[in-house]
């Protein structure tokens, strides 16, 4: 299997020029990964659609699905992958499904933009009869149930808030130091994802209630949504800094990269590692590993981009070859999750060497 830029050739109109020339701009940033043509191969066309190429932890997740896809197509079948990325706008992913469509895509992978609006896309998948994958940005299940070739892959959000929660419990048993004015109650500040996502609803609330639930008093002093962004976070952590310092004995993160943003803040104000409050994430980024590592991030939750990716062209193969995803699945279910992981300082080295050996 060899890995090539991609094109795409079209005898379009006029009035389809603008829309091409969209994707073909989102092509000339993206990775096509084909095998040798060899007979009776059967020929697998996977569109990939992203909310956004930009984000850490979908980047990851497109680098592991291309892998898996070349390792899938060994010997097997002719695999094609083409990512689009909609730089969050649902509009423009819809064009961009559309595009991929007319190419000859015979499966999509798609993480949607506002995952409470599929209906164009649903519509479009059933009128065409192209199977999707949604990933990470979960439907609601009404939505899901709107045709059977409908599938979702992604990660149990009750689970990451829970292991979050406990990491935390756990961390200030062992560090009571971190109550700095000693009033027997932790003040926290929580950071954000996107506000409907269903990672950040559930990941926030289960996050504190766990970690309640251990007999910690937690006083929250405010809360503020980054968009999962690493920037946006050092901006709002700034501005949280400024209004309470030191009073902030915990900073809790709906992901690792708003993590490291908290952390770029205080660093920027000159703080040494033992200066920070505690920080927890989520996700297990190659660089927030490192964090844990240092001890300037107390503990992530492992979101397993690699088993997701994999289990996404696991499922696009066997839906283009039209084959019977219960039997690939063992099971007549059409949302399926890869469980969390908790890391701390005690074994983030491995996390970090399973991260290695992808590369
Ligand atoms: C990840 C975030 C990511 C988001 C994108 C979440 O599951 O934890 O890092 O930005 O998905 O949808």
């Amino acid at each position: 299997m060899k890995i090539r830029r991609s094109c795409i050739s079209s005898a379009a109109g006029p009035e389809r020029i603008m829309a091409i020339c969209c994707i073909f701009a989102v092509l000339l940033s993206s990775v096509s990964c084909q095998a040798p043509a060899r007979k009776n191969k059967t020929k697998i066309k996977i569109g990939v659609l992203v909310y956004d190429e930009g984000d850490t932890f979908l980047k990851g997740a497109i680098n592991e699905m291309i892998k898996s896809a070349k390792e899938k197509s060994r010997g097997k079948a002719d695999v094609t992958i083409t990512v689009g990325d909609a730089s969050g706008d649902q509009n423009t992913q819809n064009d961009q499904m559309e595009d991929m469509i007319a190419n000859g895509c015979n499966v999509l992978a798609i993480n949607l933009v506002d995952r409470t609006d599929p209906t164009y896309i649903i519509n479009l998948a059933r009128k065409n009869d192209v199977p999707v994958v949604f990933f990470n940005r979960e439907l609601v299940r009404h939505d899901l149930d709107r045709w059977n070739r409908l599938y979702y892959v992604g990660a149990p959000a009750v689970r990451s808030g829970m292991m979050q929660g406990e990491e935390i419990a756990d961390y200030v048993k062992k560090h009571p130091e971190i109550d700095r004015n000693g009033d027997g109650s932790i003040q926290y500040v929580l950071i954000k994802g996107e506000l409907n996502h269903q990672d950040t609803i559930i990941r926030s609330e289960k996050s504190v209630s766990t970690a309640a639930s251990y007999g910690l008093n937690l006083d929250r002093l405010a809360e503020e949504s980054a968009n999962w962004s690493r920037a946006q976070a050092q901006n709002r952590m700034s501005q949280l800094i400024n209004e309470y310092g030191d009073k902030i004995e915990l900073v809790i993160c709906n992901n690792d990269d708003m993590a490291l943003g908290v952390i770029d803040d205080y660093k920027k104000r000159g703080k040494k590692t033992k200066e920070l409050p505690a920080v927890f994430g989520v996700d297990g980024t190659a660089e927030a590993l490192k964090c844990v590592e240092n001890g300037e991030l107390k503990g992530t939750v492992y979101n397993d981009a690699i088993s997701q990716a994999d289990k996404i062209m696991e499922f696009s193969i066997a839906l283009a070859e039209k084959k019977d995803v219960s039997q690939v699945t063992g099971s007549n279910e059409r949302s399926f999750y890869i469980d969390y992981q908790k890391v701390t300082r005690d074994n983030a080295s491995s996390f970090a060497a399973k991260l290695g050996d992808q590369e």
